[in-house]
C-alpha cells in the first residue's frame, strides 16, 4: 500500500515536472528572454537562471528537514492527497497570482509588495497591508540565517570529523546544544564558533545580494541548484541502497524506512489538523504569502512568459521535497534506529533529525565524513539561496521607493538585520526564535495570503488579473484556474485562517503553554517584531511623502 502511494505521487511529480520542462526546451528559441526593457532596473539574465533563482528562493531547509517528518507525523502517504490538493488549490494558483503580481510592480518600478498593491488598488491603506510583504521575510531572514549558519558549521564538523566518536544521539545532542550556545559543555566552551559561522553566512548573504540580481542571485542559483541536486540525489541513492544496516535488527531497514513515510494512515484525514499541516507545508516550501517570489518576479521582463515558468519553479520544488527529501532523513532514521526511535526523534523535531540523527548516522557509513559534508553543505545551499530570497523585498523596498543604490540598500537592510541577529543568537535559549517562527513564519503567511489573493482576485480583479497573467505566457492555464483564483484559494485560506486563530494563535498570544522563565524573552521577541512593523509602516509612509512631492519620479 505505501509503495503505491509513492510510485503515484512520484509519477505525478516526475510526469508534471517533464511536461512543463519539455515545453519550455520545446519553445526553444523563443524561450529565451526578451531583449533588456532598459527601464532601469535590474533584471534577470536568462530564463534558465531565473528558473533555477525561483526554485532556489523555494527549496530551503523546509524541503528536507520538515516535509519528511511532517509526512511522517501527519498519515504517511495519506498526508499526499491533502498536499496534493493543496498544491493544487492553494499552491499553484498562488503561485501564479505572486508571479503577475511581481513582474505587473516590477515593470512600474515597484520590486515589494507595497508598491504593487497601490498599483492594484488605488487606496491609500494598500501600500500599508503591502508591508507584510517586506517584514514577514525579513523577519523569517533574521533566524533563517541563524540556522543556514549551522549547515555551514555542521559541514566544517563533518568534513574535519569534529563530532567523531559521539556516536549516541544523546552525544550529538549535547554537541548541538554546546554550538548553540544552549549550555556551555564539554564540547564547547562559548558560543564563540556559533557566531563565526553566523559571521561567514551573513558575508555570504551580503555579498550575493549586494552584486544584484543577474550577476549575484542568479549566479549563485546557476551554480548552487546543481550542486543541490547532484549531492541529493547521491544521498538519495545511498540511502536508498542501505539495506539493512545491522543484521541483528533485520526491521531496520530501508524498506521500512519508506514505507514509515509513504504507509497511508486515512483516520487522520478526518482531523482538522493533518489538512492544516499540509496547507502550512505548501505555503513554507513554495515561499508563498510573503512577497518573495513577487520580489524575484519583479525583475521579469513584462513580455516574458509567467504561466510556465511559474509551474516549472513549483514543480522544481516539488522534486526536490518529495522524492528527494522524502526520501533520505527520515528513511535513513529508520534503518538505523528503527521505527519507534524514529518517532521520538521526529517528534523532537526537525533539528534533531538533521544535526543529531544524521550525524550519528554518519559516523556508522563508510565514507561517512564525506557524506556529512555532503548533506551539510546541500543544506547551506538549499538555506543561502533560500536566505537572499527573504531578504530580497526589503532590499526592493529601499533601492526602488528611495533609489538608493543596490549596495547602499543593503547596507541598511543589513544594519537592521544585525541588531535583530544579535538578539536572536543570545535568546534562543529561551524560544525567542520559536516565537518568531510561529507569528511570522507560519501564522504570518496565510494572512498575507488572504490579502494577496483578494487583492488580485476581486479589488484588481479576476478578469484583468487572467489577461495580465496571460501577457506572454507560453502555457495556457485551464479556465478552471479563474474560478480557484476567485473563490476557492481565499475561501480555503480563511478556513484555515480561522481554525489556526482559534486554536493555535490565541493560545500562543495569550502564552498558555509557555515556560515561566521564558516570557519575558517571548516579549522581547513580540517587542522586536513589531518595532520592525513600526519601522517599516514610517519608511512606507515617508517613501510615499516622497512620491507625492515629485510624482514623476514616483
Ligand atoms: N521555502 C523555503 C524553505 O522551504 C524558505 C522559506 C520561505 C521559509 N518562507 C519560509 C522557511 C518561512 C521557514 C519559514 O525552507
Amino acid at each position: 500500500m505505501s509503495m503505491l502511494f509513492l510510485v503515484l505521487a512520484w509519477g505525478t511529480i516526475i510526469g508534471f515536472t517533464w511536461f512543463a520542462f519539455s515545453r519550455i526546451l520545446r519553445l526553444g528559441k523563443k524561450a529565451d528572454l526578451a531583449a533588456a526593457d532598459g527601464g532601469g532596473r535590474a533584471q534577470w539574465g536568462t530564463r534558465i537562471g531565473l528558473i533555477l533563482a525561483m526554485a532556489g528562493n523555494a527549496i530551503g531547509l523546509g524541503n528536507f528537514l520538515r516535509f519528511p517528518r511532517q509526512a511522517a507525523d501527519n498519515g504517511g502517504g495519506a498526508f499526499m492527497i491533502p498536499y496534493f490538493i493543496a498544491l493544487l488549490l492553494l499552491g499553484i494558483p498562488l503561485m501564479w497570482v505572486e508571479w503577475t503580481t511581481g513582474r505587473y510592480g516590477g515593470a512600474r518600478g515597484h520590486g515589494s509588495t507595497p508598491g504593487m498593491f497601490h498599483l492594484m488598488w488605488k487606496h491609500p491603506l494598500a501600500k500599508y497591508l503591502g508591508a507584510f510583504g517586506i517584514f514577514l521575510p525579513f523577519t523569517i531572514g533574521i533566524y533563517y540565517c541563524f540556522i543556514e549558519s549551522w549547515t555551514l558549521a555542521f559541514s566544517w564538523f563533518s568534513g574535519t570529523g569534529a563530532y567523531w566518536g559521539n556516536t549516541s544521539r544523546e552525544a550529538m545532542s549535547g554537541f548541538l546544544q554546546g554550538y548553540q550556545g544552549v549550555a556551555p559543555n564539554e564540547f564547547f566552551a562559548s558560543v564563540l564558533p556559533a557566531v563565526a559561522f553566523l559571521a561567514l553566512t551573513l558575508i555570504f548573504n551580503w555579498f550575493f545580494l549586494a552584486r544584484g540580481i543577474s550577476r549575484g542571485i542568479e549566479v549563485l542559483a546557476k551554480y548552487g541548484l546543481p550542486v543541490l541536486f547532484v549531492f541529493a540525489i547521491v544521498l538519495a541513492v545511498r540511502v536508498l541502497t542501505m539495506g539493512t544496516p545491522d543484521p541483528s535488527f533485520p526491521e531496520r531497514n530501508v524498506a521500512e524506512g519508506l514505507a514509515f513515510v509513504w504507509q497511508p494512515d486515512f483516520a487522520l484525514l478526518g482531523r482538522a489538523s493533518v489538512w492544516l499541516a499540509a496547507a502550512g507545508q505548501i505555503f513554507f516550501t513554495l515561499s508563498l504569502g510573503q512577497g518573495m517570489i513577487n520580489c524575484y518576479a519583479s525583475y521579469v521582463r513584462e513580455q516574458d512568459d509567467v504561466t510556465l515558468n511559474g509551474l516549472a519553479t513549483t514543480m522544481t520544488n516539488e522534486f526536490a521535497e518529495v522524492i528527494l527529501g522524502g526520501t533520505i532523513a527520515i528513511p535513513a532514521a529508520v534503518a538505523f534506529f528503527g521505527i519507534a526511535e524514529t518517532q521520538q526523534i521526529a517528534a523532537a523535531g526537525s533539528f534533531d533529525l538533521g544535526f543529531v540523527a544524521m550525524p550519528v548516522i554518519f559516523q556508522q557509513l563508510p565514507l561517512g565524513q564525506l557524506l556529512g559534508a555532503m548533506w551539510f553543505l546541500l543544506l547551506f545551499i538549499a538555506g543561502i539561496t533560500s536566505s537572499v530570497a527573504l531578504l530580497s523585498p526589503a532590499v526592493a523596498f529601499v533601492e526602488d521607493e528611495f533609489k538608493w543604490s543596490r549596495v547602499r540598500s543593503v547596507n541598511a537592510v543589513f544594519a537592521v538585520l544585525l541588531a535583530g541577529t544579535v538578539a536572536v543568537v543570545a535568546f534562543f535559549r529561551y524560544g525567542f526564535m520559536d516565537e518568531m517562527d510561529f507569528w511570522a513564519g507560519t501564522f504570518g503567511l496565510v494572512v498575507f495570503g488572504v490579502i494577496e489573493v483578494i487583492i488580485f482576485g476581486w479589488v484588481f480583479g479576476v478578469e484583468r488579473g487572467w489577461q495580465e497573467m496571460h501577457k506572454g505566457a507560453q502555457l495556457k492555464v485551464p479556465g478552471f484556474f479563474k474560478f480557484v483564483i476567485k473563490y476557492v484559494t481565499p475561501l480555503y485560506m480563511l478556513a484555515i485562517l480561522g481554525v489556526w486563530t482559534y486554536q493555535d494563535a490565541v493560545p500562543k498570544l495569550l502564552m498558555h503553554d509557555e515556560a515561566e522563565a521564558n516570557i519575558p524573552y517571548l516579549w522581547g521577541a513580540r517587542a522586536l517584531m513589531l518595532a520592525i512593523v513600526g519601522l517599516n509602516l514610517w519608511l512606507i509612509a515617508k517613501a510615499w511623502r516622497r512620491h507625492d512631492r515629485s510624482p514623476a519620479a514616483r
